[in-house]
């Protein structure tokens, strides 16, 4: 992880000790503290009334904010606010105009955005409807998972029990953040994560949200050196000039000096090997991007990478979970002269693991959920998980399959599911050329 400071720095150099014996109350704060500067942050780029109604009944039931705590709050309201500036407003609010208008499913299947028009219609109406249904409750499964105050507020010594291993520096843990595109939620999200120790964001361009994620980052009571931020450069900037000025976009936005990890996000558009690589590789030298990552590249297309660039290719990140296992790719990757992490997106399926008998089967045996089970699966298989969440719920259902440990049968028994299913499958994917 990179060794920029480019934090709040005010709590950021608090130490250790310090952090620890806030307890519950500190522990509380991020979530009460995104809440508060979500709302800001909806206002300043221009949410309207209703929805900072909304925003102010948030704040008021996360309750029992003590003297100390709503000074706390106080002073990070006054943090955004001074950010607040006339232009800046400006020029967020017009930028909130595209996503507002956007399919929120998009970002992730067409090769611009993400998502295909083609499969926006099905897996988006899914997705949303599960996005309904999941809305910020604390779930069963959620309850299940560890202890909970009734709040369904984290307990700060479960959480603490468990830490992101990682890999040639990389959390194998991450938080991916495509579909937030409210500032607000993308802000309270992921300011919520790192309160929860989540240190490794997965953005992009195409998601219309690296902003808010750099807000959180500023935000947070986390050293830059200790997090892990990639972000990911869309398929109509792959040409070499266009790279170039797209990575300096993303982290005018990130509010970043550099990124950990710079992904080429489809290979398609004007992405062209030796062209689009040699771009990354130079963005490398300069020190904008600690390592290079591919997304969405077939085997053919990682060699033809690995072969071509003049400096290594770090990373795939590629849909996978238990029904999309990825077989030939992981032996790929994992060949010396390759070595390529992989990095899964979409890896609970989007939901669609809950239904799964198996991975239910493998859940109840440890009193887990189907969705921890299938990030405990890939971190068998050395896969970095970049799961999604929004609701306090999940993220911390997510965050707690750090504590499932599978072994060897549980593995057997998941790698023996027939089904199989992918999310992410535009017709202009590689896999369908
Ligand atoms: N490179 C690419 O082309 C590409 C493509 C797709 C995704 N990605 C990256 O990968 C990340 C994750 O993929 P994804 O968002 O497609 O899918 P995902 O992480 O598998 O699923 C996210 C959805 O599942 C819900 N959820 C989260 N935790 C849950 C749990 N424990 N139990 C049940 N439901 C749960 C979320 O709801 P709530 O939000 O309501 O909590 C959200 O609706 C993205 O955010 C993005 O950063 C990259």
């Amino acid at each position: 992880m990179l060794g920029q400071q480019t934090g709040s720095g005010e709590r950021g150099d608090e130490p250790r000790e310090q952090r620890e014996s806030r307890g519950l109350v500190g522990q509380s704060l991020p979530f009460a503290a995104a809440f508060v500067a979500g709302f800001l942050l909806g206002r300043r780029r221009g949410g309207s009334d209703g929805e900072a109604t909304e925003r102010e009944g948030a704040i008021r039931d996360l309750g029992g904010a003590d003297e100390e705590s709503a000074g706390r709050l106080s002073a990070v309201a006054n943090r955004i606010k001074s950010r607040a500036m006339p232009g800046d407003a400006g020029s967020a609010s017009a930028e909130g105009a595209d996503f507002e208008s956007g399919d929120a499913e998009r970002a992730d299947a067409e090769p611009a955005t993400d998502q295909p028009s083609s499969m926006g219609s099905v897996a988006g109406e899914q997705a949303r409807q599960r996005e309904r249904e999941h809305a910020d409750e604390p779930s069963e499964t959620h309850q299940e998972a560890g202890d909970t105050d009734e709040s369904g507020d984290a307990s700060p010594d479960e959480l603490d029990a468990v830490e992101a291993p990682t890999t040639r520096g990389m959390p194998m843990l991450g938080l991916g953040t495509y579909g937030m595109e409210a500032d607000d939620e993308c802000f309270g999200s992921v300011r919520a994560g790192l309160g929860m120790g989540y240190r490794h964001l997965d953005t992009a361009e195409g998601y219309h949200n690296e902003e808010a994620v750099g807000d959180a980052v500023a935000e947070a009571d986390v050293d830059r050196e200790d997090l892990f931020v990639a972000t990911k450069v869309s398929p109509d900037n792959l040409d070499y000039d266009h790279v170039l000025t797209a990575a300096e976009e993303s982290l005018d936005r990130l509010g970043l000096d550099a990124v950990d990890l710079l992904y080429v996000h489809w290979p398609t558009g004007e992405y062209e090997a030796t062209d689009t690589l040699d771009a990354f590789a130079e963005l490398r030298e300069e020190g904008v991007t600690e390592e290079i990552g591919v997304s969405n590249f077939t085997v053919e297309l990682l060699e033809e990478a690995v072969e071509v660039s003049p400096e290594p290719i770090f990373a795939n990140q590629v849909e996978m979970h238990p029904l999309c296992p990825q077989t030939e790719l992981r032996q790929f990757c994992a060949q010396d002269d390759v070595d390529v992490e992989l990095v899964a997106y979409s890896p609970i399926a989007r939901g669609d693991v809950d239904d799964v008998e198996e991975l239910q089967a493998v859940a109840d045996d440890h009193d887990a959920t189907p969705a921890q089970v299938s990030l405990a699966w890939l971190r068998e298989k050395g896969v970095t998980a970049i799961p999604k969440a929004t609701s306090q719920s999940h993220l911390r259902e997510n965050w707690l399959s750090l504590g499932v440990d599978l072994d060897e049968a549980d593995v057997e028994r998941i790698d023996a599911i027939e089904e199989r299913r992918r999310l992410v499958d535009p017709d202009e994917a590689p896999w369908n050329q």
